[in-house]
């Protein structure tokens, strides 16, 4: 990866962006009309929104703003937001589909993303129920409403019912950052050609006071902030960062001129569990 506008090719030869920029708590508002334009302006094109963040409104005012006023098509633009929890199963995807569609001011989305799957803890019919959301996806993406479709959060299991689908997942979003890798399905991903995607590649800040870090950006004369997206590249991960001020917007992507050698990477990929969400997706009661 040379530049932000590199691109991976999706398992349905559509062109996802190599870096996203990430809006998950990046209040309403003001604030998230902000971020997004500094981030379409600073170079982003790979927006990533969920209709669970609440600030879908916000980022389309953004998108079509940034769209008048930096001389950018629709096309050029990578957009995508999740369909939420409560609004599983095939009827409610769609319409859950058509408010985002709307609240955003877009025609099309580029990825769409059941949020988190349903699990054993809250259905017993979990592998039905995302079967069923995984149908109203695969009807929007035929439709031509959505250019591809994924997942977020859904571990080897979560993710077998919907392999033996017309249509596979394109992508997986999940947490992912130094101390927490998800070895295990970030390689069944890699073995399915799923693209894997990392949200909280910062660890949501946490990453940052890291000493193994803090050591590895001082001798690359970087952040650690653009050691953990550089790191998220060079293992083939999709990062998507988020920040609301300008200042880091800019500088997480400026990640395109250095590499991280063999022996760092290693340091980082052994690093133990430091910190992050917590949230075990067979677990969250969400
Ligand atoms: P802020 O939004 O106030 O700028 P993640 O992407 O892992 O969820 O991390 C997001 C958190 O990390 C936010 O609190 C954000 O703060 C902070 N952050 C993002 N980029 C940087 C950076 N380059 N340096 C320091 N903190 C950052």
């Amino acid at each position: 990866m040379k530049s932000i506008n590199d691109t991976v090719l999706l398992n349905n030869k559509y062109k996802i962006p190599c870096l996203g920029f990430g809006t998950w708590q990046t209040p309403d508002g003001e604030t998230a009309i902000k971020a997004v334009k500094c981030a379409i302006e600073n170079g982003y094109r790979h927006i990533d929104d969920a209709a669970g963040y609440g600030n879908e409104k916000s980022v389309g005012v953004a998108i079509e703003e940034a769209l008048a006023e930096c001389n950018i098509k629709r096309e050029e633009l990578f957009i995508t937001s999740k369909v939420w929890n409560t609004e599983r199963g095939y009827e409610k995807t769609i319409e859950a589909f058509e408010k985002t569609l709307k609240d955003l001011r877009l025609e099309y989305l580029d990825l769409y993303l059941i949020h988190w799957p349903a699990n054993a803890k809250q259905f017993e019919n979990w592998d039905e129920i995302n079967l069923d959301t995984w149908r109203a996806m695969t009807d929007l993406y035929k439709d031509g409403k959505i250019k591809a479709i994924g997942v977020s959060n859904f571990l080897e299991h979560h993710l077998k019912s919907l392999l033996d689908t017309e249509i596979k997942p394109m992508v997986n979003q999940i947490e992912f950052h130094p101390g927490m890798m998800q070895k295990e399905t970030v390689d069944f991903c890699i073995a399915n050609n799923i693209v894997v995607e990392a949200w909280s590649p910062l660890g949501t800040g946490r990453m940052l006071s890291n000493d193994v870090l803090i050591k590895i950006a001082k001798k690359y004369n970087r952040s650690v902030a653009q050691i953990c997206i550089r790191w998220a590249l060079q293992n083939k991960v999709v990062p998507l960062p988020k920040s609301i001020t300008p200042s880091r917007i800019i500088e997480n992507t400026q990640v395109f001129d250095f590499e991280i050698e063999e022996m760092d990477m290693v340091a980082i990929n052994n690093m133990k569990y430091c910190g992050g969400s917590g949230l075990n997706p067979d677990e969250v009661d969400f």
